[in-house]
């Protein structure tokens, strides 16, 4: 079976190289030159645990290859995913402008029957419109058949998450397109993977409704974490308290900053525009949308409790990225936080394991100091402000750091240490909602 992929971001690379893995012949397609000149190297333009291996492993066996070239991808082969990205307008609404030049691009080119498979988190309604759009202007009269396959991959774990999914989704309503797509996941349908086949529209809302849920999660225990801190109650322990019911699920119960990457925020948000278009609002989403944006500022109000006024005063930032193991700082809550302190005349030392570049290129600023290790950060800090969980951070020598800060105070927005332990070592902690 040849597959064409159109898009290499997390999501196109990820299933491209899964898709060969699974004995596809694969062809990756991106318009940017410089990514595919990249990737035919076998290098990858992000950090992604595992994603390197697998598409080294991929090219060396001949399934997969790269092009920028989408007319060669598309005429060689009977099944296109289209993984290109669809990015919040300042409405809230999803930009379909990428989803709209493949879909042009496709009916330009294709010649033959395809089987368009639309990975991409897509608006309800959006497979159907793809379809008229390819539909109004192809050059040639053949037929297309359009599948929602939506993608619940996690960055940091992407590849894992391909190859052993909690679920495959496809909508659609061609039966033999339908067959063709249950064909390539075959490998999961063997691994007893749960397959819900449905129409375009289910399809394309459990994508929505499921980050719609996630990061409703995250508000909520995130305003139990505030409400904690007001009474003396320990939000880890109620998280654990709640999460042993089934019904509510031990999961994506931690308090943090806020939550934020590429796709929790633009979908919340779009899922909303949806709803307000259709006079069908979701004013739980709203909430949501509003907590999570305080929440972004709550560690500015611990660090001024704590400093009082920020003016000249140099706190050090551990972790960028809006989630360990990634280098994505898309909607990162450190985006807003570092510049409301530059705001507020404080100095600003950062350091991330593997999303300082991404960051520089996001924040334009040079007053923000890069620092290439954890102690680098803390030397001088009149507080440590950890953002990232990640688990290099979990293991500082806290003593060690103590000497170099100018003060020890640590405030800790992913409550990666136990508050007995740091306070018996002398330094002021405040985590979150304990
Ligand atoms: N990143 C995630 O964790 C994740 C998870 C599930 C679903 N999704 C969804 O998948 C989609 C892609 O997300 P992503 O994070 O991989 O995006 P991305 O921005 O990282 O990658 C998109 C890629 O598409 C390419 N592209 C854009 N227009 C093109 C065109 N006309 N022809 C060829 N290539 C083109 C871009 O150059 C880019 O490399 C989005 O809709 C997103 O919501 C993302």
């Amino acid at each position: 079976m040849h597959i064409a992929v159109i898009g290499t971001g997390y999501v196109g690379l990820v299933a491209g190289a899964g898709l060969a893995d699974f004995g596809m012949k694969v062809t990756c397609v991106d318009k940017d030159v410089e990514k595919i000149e990249f990737l035919k190297k076998g290098l990858v333009p992000f950090y992604e645990p595992g994603l390197e291996e697998l598409i080294r492993k991929n090219l060396k066996a001949g399934r997969l290859r790269f092009t920028h070239k989408l007319e060669e991808a598309v005429k060689s082969s009977l099944v296109i995913f289209i993984c290109v990205g669809t990015p919040p307008n300042s409405d809230g609404s999803a930009d379909l402008s990428q989803i709209k030049e493949v879909a042009l691009a496709l009916a330009e080119t294709i010649d033959e029957y395809k089987v368009i498979v639309t990975k991409s988190t897509v608006p309800v309604g959006t497979n159907r419109w793809i379809k008229s759009l390819i539909d109004t202007h192809k050059k040639a009269k053949v037929e297309v058949d359009l599948i929602s396959n939506p993608e619940f991959l996690r960055e940091g774990s992407a590849v894992e998450d391909f190859m052993h999914p909690d679920r495959v989704i496809i909508g659609g309503e061609s039966s033999y397109a339908l067959a063709i797509i249950k064909d390539i996941y075959r490998p999961l349908y063997l691994a007893e993977t749960p397959f819900i086949i449905t129409n375009l529209e289910t399809a394309e809302l459990i994508k929505y409704a499921s980050n719609a849920f996630l990061a409703l999660k995250i508000s909520f225990i995130n305003e139990v974490a505030n409400f904690c801190e007001k009474v003396g109650a320990d939000v880890t322990v109620v998280a654990k308290g709640i999460g042993l019911d089934p019904r509510i699920g031990s999961k994506f119960l931690n308090p943090g900053p806020g939550f934020g990457g590429s796709c929790l925020p633009k979908d919340v948000k779009a899922l909303v525009h949806q709803g307000q278009k259709l006079d069908s609002p979701f004013k739980i989403l709203e909430a949501v949308w509003e907590v999570n944006e305080k929440q972004k500022l709550k560690a500015i109000e611990k660090l001024e409790t704590l400093l009082g006024d920020l003016k000249d005063k140099t706190i050090g930032i551990l972790g960028l990225s809006f989630k360990p193991n990634t280098s994505d700082v898309r909607e990162s809550p450190a985006l807003v936080i570092v510049p409301k302190l530059l705001e507020k005349g404080a100095k600003v030392k950062v350091y991330d394991p593997v999303a300082m570049e991404e960051f520089k290129r996001s924040i334009e600023n040079k007053e923000i100091i890069y620092s290439s290790n954890p102690l680098e950060c803390a030397t001088s800090a009149e507080a440590l402000l950890i953002l990232t969980e990640w688990n290099e951070f979990r293991f500082l020598d806290l003593n060690q750091i103590k000497g170099i800060m100018k003060k020890p105070i640590i405030v800790d927005m992913r409550n990666i240490y136990e508050p007995a332990t740091v306070k018996n070592l002398g330094f002021l902690y405040s985590g979150i909602g304990r």
